[in-house]
C-alpha cells in the first residue's frame, strides 16, 4: 500500500496554495502598516517552555502536544501554538527594545493532537501577532483591530469580535471559589473532564461544550473584576470604539490557554460546520516573567488566526481570491535548431522578469498548443527553422487571437512592453 499523509495534515498543492500566498501577503502588508517585525522561531521548543507558557492544566499541554525524546534524552514538543516560543525568543535575545514597544509576527505551521474535523487539523497554520513593553489598553485595542481588519480587507463577511477580562490571577483566585460554589451542587454529573477541572482549573468549566447546561447563571468574571482591571477593560472597549472597530461583550469567554490576564477576545465566523472561533487572543503579562524564570516580567498582548479557517470561510462565502498571474509566454520550437534557440530564448524571458515556459517532451505543434492554454499563457511564440533563418518569431495574443512576426533580435524587450500593457 502506498503511504498517505497523517490524519489531520493536508497537502496544499498548486491550485489552493496561491490562495495560502493571497493571505499571507495580505498579512504581511497588513503588519507592515501595523509596524510589525517578522520572527521566525523554531516548530520544536523544550516541552517545559510549553508547561510553563500555556499552562500543565490546559488541554493543549496534557492532551494534545506531540512530545518526544530526541536522542540527546531531552523531552521536545512540536509547538501547539506561537506565543510561548516568540515569548522564550524574545527573553533569550533580550529583545527589549525599551523604551519602545516590541511589535513582532510570525506566520507558520502548529501541531496539537487534536481529533481532526472540518476546520480541525494536527497540523495547522496561524499566523499571530505578539506586542511586548506596553501595559496601555491602547495596545489590547490595536492588536484586536489589526485581526478585525486583516479579516475585512480579505473580504470576509459578518466577522464578530466577542471580548471579555479574565482578570489577574488573585482577581481569578477569589472568582475560582465563587465557581467552585456553584457548581458544588452538579458537581458528580459533570463530565469527566470538568469534575477534574473543578478542582484544577474550574473557569474551564464555562468554555466547555458538553456541560453547557449546568453553565446557566453561573456567576462571571465580569462581576468580580477589581478597579484596575474594570478601568482596564472599559478603556480597551472605548478605544475600539473610537476606532470603530464593533466588538460584542462575552462574560463567559475564556480562552484555552493559561496565560490571559485583563483582555480575552476571539473572532467568531459562521461557515466552517460546528466550528465559529477563527482567531483568538488576549493580554499575557506576568507570562514573560514566568518564562524567564525570574522577576524581569515585561507586559503582553497578542493574537493567533487560524489559516485554515480563513480560507474555509471565504469558500463558504464565496468570496473570490484574485486569481494568481498566468504564464508570460510559451515557447514553441518547430525543427531542431529553432527548439535550441527557444532554450536560450526562454533563459532571456526569464532573466527580463517574465514567466515563460517550453515544451520539453518533444510534443508535436497541437499538442504544445494545448499546453500553452493549459497553463493559460497570455503569448504564444512560435519559431520555425525558416524564420530562425530569417530572424523572426511569430507571436499569438492568445487573449485576442491576433498574430504578428517579430524581429527575432528585439522579441524579448517588446513582448516585456507588451505584457505591461496588458
Ligand atoms: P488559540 O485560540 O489556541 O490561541 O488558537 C488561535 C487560532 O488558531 C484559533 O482561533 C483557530 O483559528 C486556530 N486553531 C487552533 N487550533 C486549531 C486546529 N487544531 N486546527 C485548525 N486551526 C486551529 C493561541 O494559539 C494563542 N497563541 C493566540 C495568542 C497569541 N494569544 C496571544 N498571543
Amino acid at each position: 500500500m502506498s503511504i498517505q499523509k497523517p490524519k489531520g495534515t493536508q497537502d496544499l498543492l498548486p491550485g489552493e496554495i496561491e490562495k495560502w500566498q493571497y493571505v499571507e501577503n495580505k498579512a504581511r502588508e497588513l503588519c507592515r502598516r501595523f509596524n510589525y517585525k517578522e520572527i521566525r522561531t523554531p516548530v520544536f521548543e523544550s516541552t517545559e517552555l510549553f508547561q510553563r507558557g500555556v499552562g500543565e492544566t490546559t488541554d493543549i499541554v496534557e492532551k494534545e502536544m506531540y512530545t518526544f525524546v530526541d536522542k540527546g534524552d531531552r523531552s521536545m514538543s512540536l509547538r501547539p501554538e506561537g506565543t510561548a516560543g516568540v515569548v522564550r525568543s524574545y527573553v533569550e535575545n533580550k529583545l527589549y527594545g525599551e523604551p519602545d514597544v516590541t511589535k513582532l509576527y510570525y506566520i507558520g505551521p502548529m501541531f496539537r493532537y487534536e481529533q481532526p474535523q472540518a476546520g480541525r487539523y494536527r497540523q495547522f497554520h496561524q499566523f499571530g501577532i505578539e506586542a511586548f513593553g506596553a501595559v496601555d489598553p491602547g495596545i489590547d485595542a490595536e492588536v484586536i483591530a489589526l485581526g478585525y481588519t486583516f479579516y475585512k480587507e480579505l473580504g470576509l463577511k459578518d466577522v464578530v469580535v466577542e471580548i471579555n477580562s479574565v482578570g489577574t490571577p488573585s482577581v481569578r483566585a477569589s472568582y475560582r471559589e465563587h465557581i467552585q460554589r456553584f457548581f458544588a451542587p452538579v458537581k458528580d454529573q459533570l463530565c469527566k473532564d470538568c469534575q477534574s477541572r473543578y478542582d484544577r482549573n474550574p473557569m474551564r468549566i464555562l468554555d466547555c461544550k458538553i456541560d453547557q447546561k449546568f453553565c446557566e447563571g453561573a456567576p462571571t468574571i465580569t462581576e468580580h473584576l477589581d478597579e484596575e482591571c474594570t478601568v482596564h477593560f472599559q478603556a480597551v472597549q472605548d478605544y475600539l470604539t473610537a476606532m470603530e472597530i464593533p466588538y460584542r461583550l462575552n462574560p463567559r469567554l475564556v480562552r484555552g490557554l493559561d496565560y490571559y490576564t485583563h483582555t480575552a477576545f476571539e473572532y467568531k465566523a459562521g461557515g466552517i460546520g460546528a466550528i465559529d472561533t477563527i482567531g483568538g487572543g488576549g493580554r499575557y503579562n506576568g507570562l514573560v516573567g514566568q518564562i524567564a524564570g525570574g522577576n524581569n516580567d515585561k507586559p503582553g498582548v497578542g493574537l493567533g488566526l487560524g489559516m485554515e479557517r480563513i480560507l474555509l470561510v471565504l469558500a463558504a462565502q464565496g468570496v473570490e481570491i484574485p486569481a494568481a498571474k498566468p504564464l508570460d509566454v510559451y515557447l514553441i520550437g518547430l525543427g531542431e535548431a529553432a527548439d535550441k534557440e527557444c532554450v536560450r530564448l526562454l533563459q532571456q524571458v526569464r532573466l527580463a522578469g517574465l514567466s515563460g515556459e517550453k515544451d520539453y517532451l518533444s510534443r508535436k505543434m497541437k499538442a504544445q498548443m494545448k499546453s500553452a492554454d493549459r497553463q493559460a499563457a497570455a503569448f504564444v511564440a512560435i519559431l520555425g527553422d525558416d524564420e530562425l533563418a530569417r530572424g523572426e518569431i511569430s507571436v499569438k495574443s492568445m487573449l485576442t487571437g491576433e498574430q504578428e512576426t517579430l524581429p527575432l533580435s528585439g522579441f524579448v524587450q517588446t513582448l516585456a512592453d507588451r505584457i505591461r500593457n496588458v
